[in-house]
């Protein structure tokens, strides 16, 4: 549905007034109601690497969810605020793993006798302690666009991963992009002993899985690909590799949502194709490229919008950009000191890789 006119005329008038010193950032899956504001768009790895791109903002609005506005923090300097228009906007998959959770698997690694060999890799879709816990252990972070490379350099470092928070983009990137078997993947269930494996489990696995996952990816299932295979003949599927590994293995394409966007800016005319990533997305392309003959589908229209994505609208944007026009600072997100340096050095890492 369009806009609220008055709304947006708001937007537009306290964007103006607050001129250089806000910088709007907006992730793939936000609503067009808000992208329409972003200075850029991206996926997390194009927006971790944005936030800093513009150092004389006072202000960073991040329109995305709670890790991503962390991790601008971490990666900016000590005089830009970054603010969240909606403090409830998280991620339920950085939810899967918390901090306590996480040393207490450290324990169960040490009391294997593995901890010395294993490297921590952790989705960017984590929160800062958990990041700070992968600075600390060696480790690094890795986005959805550059797994495969993180995972080289790991087992460059040594002999193990632990993989945090999404079993799904682990498993993918290494049974789809490092050949590695079914068999040398293990899932790690914090709510379990053990993490429910046995020694000999641990000591035998190269991947480390821990049992996260998207609540919006994860349900799309090998169902949805043969149903749309049947339903329009010379489909392409493309998907997130936060898939399940089934979809992903059935899939013709996978990739980031830059990887999604830049595949359908380089598909041909008339070219016809299902993607299974999040329905914000999904409906722009679906309209962008219309006028270029490429029919686009959602892959599966059981799945809905991610609804944490979507709680910031237009509405706390304008509440937000009037805020801060107004000299008042809301909804900042700061990382305490000590997480901030260890997750810095885990993301840096990222940003080194090759
Ligand atoms: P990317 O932005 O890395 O594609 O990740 C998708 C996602 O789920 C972000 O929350
Ligand atoms: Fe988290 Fe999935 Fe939503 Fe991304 S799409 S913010 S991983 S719940």
């Amino acid at each position: 549905s369009p806009s609220d006119p008055d709304l947006v005329a708001r937007a537009r008038a306290a964007k103006e007034k607050l001129g250089d010193k806000v910088f709007i950032l907006g992730h793939h899956y936000q609503r067009d109601e808000v992208i329409e504001f972003a200075d850029v768009t991206g996926d997390s790895f194009k927006l971790a690497k944005d936030a800093a791109a513009k150092p004389e903002a006072e202000y960073i609005v991040f329109c995305g969810v709670h890790f991503m506005a962390e991790s601008a923090d971490i990666l900016t300097g000590d005089d830009q605020k970054v603010v969240l228009p909606d403090l409830a906007a998280g991620c339920s998959m950085a939810d899967m793993a918390t901090a306590e959770q996480v040393a207490e698997c450290w324990d169960v690694l040490t009391e294997a006798g593995i901890a010395e060999q294993v490297v921590p890799v952790s989705y960017m879709n984590s929160s800062a302690d958990i990041k700070a816990f992968t600075g600390k252990h060696g480790g690094t972070i890795c986005t959805s666009s550059n797994a495969e490379r993180a995972l080289n350099w790991a087992f460059e470092q040594g002999e193990k991963i632990l993989f945090l928070p999404d079993q799904h983009l682990g498993r993918n990137t290494a049974v789809r992009d490092l050949g590695m078997s079914l068999d040398d993947c293990v899932l790690y269930n914090p709510h379990k002993p053990n993490g429910g494996l046995t020694v000999e489990e641990l000591r035998n696995a190269k991947m480390i899985l821990w049992r996260g996952h998207c609540s919006v990816h994860g349900r799309f299932s090998l169902d949805s690909v043969n149903d749309v295979r049947e339903r329009i003949p010379g489909v392409n599927v493309l998907v997130h590799p936060e898939c399940k590994h089934e979809v992903v293995a059935a899939a013709d394409y996978v990739g980031s949502t830059e990887y999604i966007i830049k595949a359908l800016e380089a598909a041909p005319r008339g070219s016809k194709w299902a993607i299974g990533t999040e329905l914000n997305l999904v409906r722009r392309l679906a309209n962008r490229f219309a006028a270029e003959d490429k029919e686009i589908v959602f892959l599966d229209k059981t799945v809905c919008f991610c609804s944490t994505m979507n709680r910031i609208d237009l509405p706390h944007l304008v509440w937000t950009l009037e805020s801060l026009a107004e000299g008042k600072l809301i909804n900042q997100i700061q990382v305490d000191r000590e997480t901030e340096s260890f997750a810095k050095l885990a993301l840096e890492r990222m940003l080194a890789l090759p």
